[in-house]
């Protein structure tokens, strides 16, 4: 079985302005795709954009806005020749507090982030992925998809609802020729832990014994370039 070829494949990776997903981009770029860029910070897309080159765009956006976040994607066509038939669902938000100290309104924001807006993003590049018989979707999940922590509890379920999500597309779409792939990473050392201060706490993992975005990209890489019949349902990726 050989290796699939990512050469002139066109991808979106949301949250690409930094950490993982500016990582995967990269990886990406280096083999021949075409990448659009999804974050708010717009002068990291474009800086990013520029340094990728090979068609690279950025779609700066908030992916909590999802009539914006549909809107975006539909201008692909336009910017790319067509919609990508790679998507990496990468963009998340970080909130750690227990439950009783959640407010709903932070509970929300984790989900809209972490779930509800990979399921816009599905939901519009799915249905060209399926006409095609062609495409493969990538979910960044987490440790916390299966692990559950105390003080977790908007993270952990945004992250356990959308590897639900993965696995319900994974069911509807075996066969297509569409493939679903969830890579599931231990913490990785990007500035989402910047406000955690994990050196801190004897109980976390120091920044420098966590996995680095790059490897994530090569985790992402290899569910990508598997051989065309096999699909990588799940992948759960930790430092060695
Ligand atoms: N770091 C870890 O230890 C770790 C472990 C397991 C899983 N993960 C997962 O990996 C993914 C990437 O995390 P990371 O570590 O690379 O975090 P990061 O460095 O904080 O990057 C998060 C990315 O998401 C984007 N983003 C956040 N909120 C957004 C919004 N409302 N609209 C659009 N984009 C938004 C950010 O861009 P803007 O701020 O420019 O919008 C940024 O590009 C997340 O899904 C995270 O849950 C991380």
């Amino acid at each position: 079985m050989g290796a699939t070829s990512l050469a002139g494949r066109s991808a979106l990776v949301t949250g690409a302005s930094r950490g993982i997903g500016a990582a995967v981009a990269r990886r990406l770029a280096a083999d021949g795709v075409r990448v659009a860029l999804m974050a708010r910070d717009k002068a990291a897309l474009t800086s990013l954009a520029h340094e990728l080159g090979h068609g690279a765009v950025g779609l700066a956006c908030d992916v909590r806005d999802t009539d914006t976040l549909t809107r975006a994607i539909e201008q692909l066509p336009d910017l790319m020749g067509d919609m990508p038939d790679i998507v990496v669902n990468n963009a998340g938000a970080f909130f750690l507090a227990p439950a009783q100290e959640t407010s709903v309104a932070a509970f929300g924001e984790t989900l809209a982030v972490n779930l509800t807006a990979p399921f816009a993003v599905i939901r519009t590049l799915a249905p060209a992925m399926s006409r095609r018989g062609n495409g493969h979707i990538v979910t960044i999940g987490s440790v916390a998809d299966r692990h559950i922590l105390a003080g977790n509890a908007a993270y952990a379920s945004s992250k356990h609802g959308l590897r639900a999500l993965h696995e319900v597309l994974r069911a509807e779409l075996r066969g297509t020729g569409v493939r679903v792939s969830l890579v599931s990473p231990g913490p990785v050392d990007t500035p989402l832990w910047d406000a955690v201060v994990t050196d801190s706490k004897p109980d976390s993992t120091s920044r420098s014994k966590m996995l680095s975005p790059a490897a994530v990209a090569d985790a992402v890489h290899y569910v990508l370039t598997a051989p065309w019949e096999l699909n990588v349902d799940e992948l759960r990726v930790s430092r060695t």
